[in-house]
């Protein structure tokens, strides 16, 4: 069990090498009314602050969201159509905003 999260851990870093922040920068706007520009969170949307925040704990969060293992259903339309890469993606950009 221990080897197996030794090798997701080392499969998510390789991969997180190759995420875009660039393509995370766009799917991004989809995120902003409710966490804002530079990622602050708005609180009359009752959305944290994830600027800033590491890359592998935005992915995972995205990924419990789209699997129902977190309950998020505001956040739910806006996420359910996206790949696992986009999830990459937006977690490299998200890291990389300062608030
Ligand atoms: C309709 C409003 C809304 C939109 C749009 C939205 N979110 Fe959220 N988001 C929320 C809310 C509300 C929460 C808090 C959910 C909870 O209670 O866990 C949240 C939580 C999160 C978290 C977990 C934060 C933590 O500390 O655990 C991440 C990561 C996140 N959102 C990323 C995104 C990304 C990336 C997008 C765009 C693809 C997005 N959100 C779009 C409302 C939104």
């Amino acid at each position: 069990m221990k080897s197996l999260v030794v090798l997701s851990t080392f499969l998510f870093s390789i991969s997180s090498f190759a995420a875009d922040a660039a393509k995370g920068k766009n799917l991004y706007s989809r995120c902003i009314s409710c966490h804002g520009n530079n990622g602050e969170g708005i609180e009359s949307q009752n959305a944290p602050r994830i600027g800033g925040q590491h890359d592998w704990y935005i992915y995972s969060s995205l990924v419990a969201f789209k699997t129902g293992e977190r309950k998020n259903p505001e956040m739910m339309p806006f996420i359910k159509n996206l790949s696992d890469s986009d999830f990459q993606d937006l977690a490299a950009y998200i890291s990389t905003l300062k608030n």
